[in-house]
């Protein structure tokens, strides 16, 4: 996938991003790191096909959006169970009754919630809601998975266990993810390639790739290896935020 002179401006002249140029390889689990406002969400929606660039352009390998959105609210449905919760872009998407059935249960042991599959929302942790959520994003097995800050709301000790699962779930699946945060330490836990973005309108000022032994696992999080990329990463980002400041 390639952005190419990305730029967005909304109609009150708002100038929300770019021009933005990058690539993303197939497969690859890459972190779009920015302050907040700086045009993460955005960038995300263009590249779903939610909003148009004002100008510039979204190039997809094969032509076609497969594309699956998760976003920063789990946004599920109340008055419907899990199930029916994920097989809501199945039901958009007019598939045969008799594959969604076993295509949601197939996302739901996915993500870990199979026994959960009847229950309501409300009777969903915060973790277990952004699981039904991811799993309503893979339900329909997509090439490429748009995460917009989707853990930020959760306490540590269910993020940490939520980076595990995705990081799990993305050495299964191979599915390209582009992984919006605006913490240096997720993004360099969860990404092969952190890209730093600029306050608004977002730029792309610094990229950085994250080489360690994988898989990852809280070895890594504890090691000098990650306080290092850590630094380095978040020294890039106040000078991404230094250099746009008047
Ligand atoms: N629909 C809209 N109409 C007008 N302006 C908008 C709209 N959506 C976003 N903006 C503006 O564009 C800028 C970028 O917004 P965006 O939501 O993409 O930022 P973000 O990086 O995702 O921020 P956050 O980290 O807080 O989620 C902001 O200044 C915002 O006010
Ligand atoms: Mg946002």
């Amino acid at each position: 996938m390639r952005l190419e002179g990305v730029t967005k401006r909304y109609d009150r002249g708002v100038a929300a991003l770019g021009p933005v140029d990058f690539t993303v390889r197939k497969g690859e689990f890459v972190s779009l790191l920015g302050p907040s406002g700086c045009g993460k969400s955005t960038a995300l929606r263009i590249i779903a096909g939610l909003s148009e660039p004002t100008a510039g352009r979204v190039l997809l390998a094969g032509g076609g959006r497969s594309i699956g959105f998760v976003f920063q609210e789990p946004t599920l449905m109340p008055w419907a169970t899990v199930r029916d919760n994920v097989a809501l872009p199945l039901k958009l998407s007019r598939q045969r009754r008799a594959d969604i059935g076993d295509q949601v249960e197939v996302a739901l042991a996915q993500v870990g919630l199979a026994e959960f599959a009847a229950a309501y929302p409300r009777e969903l942790s915060g973790g277990m809601k952004m699981r039904a959520s991811l799993a309503r994003a893979l339900v329909t097995d997509p090439d490429v998975l748009l995460m917009d800050e989707p853990f930020a709301a959760l306490d540590e000790i269910t993020r940490f266990r939520l980076n595990n699962d995705l990081l799990a779930l993305w050495r299964g699946l191979r599915k390209t993810v582009i992984f919006v945060t605006h913490s240096v330490f997720e993004s360099v836990y969860l990404s092969r390639r952190v890209v730093v973005m600029t306050p608004r309108p977002g730029r792309i000022s610094a990229e950085y790739c994250i080489d360690t032994i994988e898989p990852r696992d809280e070895n890594f999080r504890t090691s000098a290896e990650y306080a290092a990329y850590c630094r380095k990463v978040s020294a890039a980002l106040s000078l991404a935020m230094g250099a746009h400041r008047r």
